[in-house]
This record gives structure tokens, C-alpha cells and sequence, in this order.
């Protein structure tokens, strides 16, 4: 068992979550990931960490309630446990050598962009972030960005409540035209990586994208993650999750990406029925 030593809400739908993990606070690297299960029999969902101590033992994930297990975990406090967490699983990031970055983190993947923001910055990069919002209740972990010793912080909106009213592709393109960005990073909805990689392509600068592919056992055995990368058939598990956003077939991981729909619907409904009845 897996006991939860730190709870907190970021917005309306995003939380992050600890967990005391010794073994793997003492590997995880920028841009690996978990597999966890809340109890026995239940499913297994992948969520990247966003933080973790090494010294104190303890592992950290954001997450952003979009079905029956996101919803679950969302209701769970400290003093309550996780039944499997498995990891660090994927190749971390790539962070040395990179001389000027931009980091773009949409949504949730905001809390995947900080830990890569982070190490770039302490393996010598200049870095500038792009963090993108549908509005400003949804925008997460503005001060721990504040914290860093970033070139620039710029924020987007898309109603124009916090930061710019701008898509983050905008900043990008501007950063790009201007000649300032050697190495870009986009994480968030498959489509903003797709728009990002679209701009950045124009200019030749060199993209990385974190794919997140429906994935079950994460560790290179079912196959359910696969995904096509400059024509090639790639596991998102272990040969990912970073890939060369240039070269992704974004078209097919989102018709993927769809596939149990119906099924998610069902399942989270299932749960909230049954949440409200033991209220
Ligand atoms: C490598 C990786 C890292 C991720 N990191 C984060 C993160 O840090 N924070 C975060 O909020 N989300 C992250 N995700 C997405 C997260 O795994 C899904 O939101 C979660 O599995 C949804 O489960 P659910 O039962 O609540 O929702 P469901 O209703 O089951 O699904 C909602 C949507 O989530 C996706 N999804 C569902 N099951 C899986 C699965 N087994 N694997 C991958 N995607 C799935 C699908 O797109 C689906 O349409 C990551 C995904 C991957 C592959
Ligand atoms: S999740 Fe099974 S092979 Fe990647």
C-alpha cells in the first residue's frame, strides 16, 4: 500500500496528490511517469510526476478529474492509501544541452511542464514558459513557475482572465520569428500539440511532444499505446512518452485516444450514481 501524505486542489477540476514511494522518488526523472491503481481489481491510469523528494521519500501527481478513476481519486485525503503505484516507467526527458528553450504547458499539462521547466533550468538552459488556460481558474502552479529561474513566464488565456487573451501558439510563433528559441517543448491536449509543432515547423526548431496514448500495463507488453511516429510504429510506454512532435501522427492518436468513449461515459456516470447514493 501506497499512503497519501499530501492532498490539495489546484482549481475546480485539477488536484495533486503525494504519496510516499521511496524506491521511486529515489529514480524519477522530468518527464517519467506513474501507473497507479486505487484498489485492487481497478483500473490502471497513467499520470506523469510532478514532483518528488528522493531524501523525504514521497512521489507527487497532478491530475484533472475527467472520469470514473481521476473522480475516484479526486474524493481521496491523507491518511488514505493507493493499493499499486509503479514507476518511474518511460525516457525522461531530454534536458542537457538544449540552449534556449521554450516550454509550453496547456491545461493540465501545465504540471507536467514544470518539472521539465525545472531541470532544463538546472542543467544550464534558458528557459521560457508558456503556460495556456482556458481562463484564469484553471491556470495552475503560476507561483511554483514564479519560483524558477526562468528568461520569462508568459501566461495565455483564451478569455483573456489572467495573462494574455492569446493561444499559446501566438507567444510561440513570436518567440520563434524572433529568432529566440533553439528547443521547444509542447505538453498538453494532443490538439495544442499538434498547433505548436504546426508553428514551430515553419522555423525548423526542434519539438518535443509528451504523448499521452490510452495506456494499460505501461511497461511495453499490450501494445494499447502504440502510435506512429515519422511513419514508424512506437510504443508511447517505453519508447516515449517523448517524441518528435514534427513526426507524430496526431490525427491517429486522437481517433485513438476516443476509442472507449462510450465505455468512460458509462463508468463515470456508473460512479457519480453511486457516490450521490451514499451521500
Ligand atoms: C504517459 C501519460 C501521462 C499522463 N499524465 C497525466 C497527468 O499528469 N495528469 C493528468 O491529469 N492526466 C494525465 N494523463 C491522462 C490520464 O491518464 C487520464 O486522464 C486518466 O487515465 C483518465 O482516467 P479516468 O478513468 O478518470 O477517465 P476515463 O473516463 O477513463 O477517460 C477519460 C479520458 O482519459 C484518457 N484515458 C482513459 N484511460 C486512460 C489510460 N489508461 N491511459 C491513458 N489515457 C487514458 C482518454 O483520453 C479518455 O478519453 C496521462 C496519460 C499518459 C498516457
Ligand atoms: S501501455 Fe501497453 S505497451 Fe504501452
Amino acid at each position: 500500500m501506497f499512503p497519501i501524505v499530501h492532498a490539495r486542489q489546484l482549481s475546480d477540476s485539477v488536484f495533486e496528490l503525494g504519496v510516499q514511494a521511496p524506491a521511486i522518488a529515489a529514480k524519477a526523472k522530468a518527464g517519467q511517469f506513474l501507473m497507479l491503481r486505487i484498489a485492487e481489481g481497478g483500473e490502471r491510469i497513467p499520470l506523469t510526476f510532478s514532483d518528488w523528494s528522493a531524501k523525504e521519500g514521497w512521489i507527487r501527481f497532478i491530475f484533472m478529474r475527467v472520469g470514473k478513476t481521476t473522480h475516484h481519486l479526486s474524493h481521496l485525503c491523507v491518511g488514505d492509501s493507493l493499493a499499486d503505484v509503479v514507476g518511474p516507467l518511460g525516457v525522461p526527458t531530454h534536458v542537457e544541452g538544449i540552449g534556449r528553450a521554450v516550454v509550453v504547458g496547456g491545461g493540465v499539462g501545465a504540471a507536467v511542464a514544470y518539472p521539465v521547466a525545472r531541470a532544463m533550468c538546472d542543467a544550464g538552459a534558458e528557459v521560457t514558459v508558456i503556460v495556456g488556460a482556458r481562463n484564469a481558474d484553471l491556470l495552475i502552479l503560476e507561483d511554483e513557475f514564479r519560483a524558477l529561474p526562468l528568461k520569462e513566464l508568459i501566461i495565455t488565456t483564451d478569455d483573456g482572465s489572467a495573462g494574455r487573451k492569446d493561444l499559446v501558439t501566438a507567444p510561440l510563433k513570436e518567440l520563434c520569428e524572433a529568432r529566440a528559441v533553439d528547443h521547444a517543448m509542447a505538453i498538453g491536449p494532443v490538439i495544442m500539440m499538434k498547433f505548436c509543432a504546426a508553428t514551430t515547423r515553419e522555423f525548423g526548431v526542434p519539438t518535443v511532444v509528451s504523448l499521452n496514448p490510452i495506456m494499460v500495463d505501461g511497461t511495453g507488453m499490450c501494445g494499447a499505446c502504440r502510435c506512429t511516429v515519422g511513419g514508424e510504429t512506437k510504443f508511447g510506454c517505453v519508447d516515449g512518452p517523448d517524441f518528435d512532435g514534427h513526426q507524430v501522427d496526431f490525427e491517429e492518436l486522437m481517433n485513438r485516444q476516443r476509442v472507449y468513449n462510450d465505455l468512460e461515459r458509462e463508468a463515470d456516470a456508473d460512479y457519480s450514481r453511486k457516490c450521490s447514493c451514499h451521500q
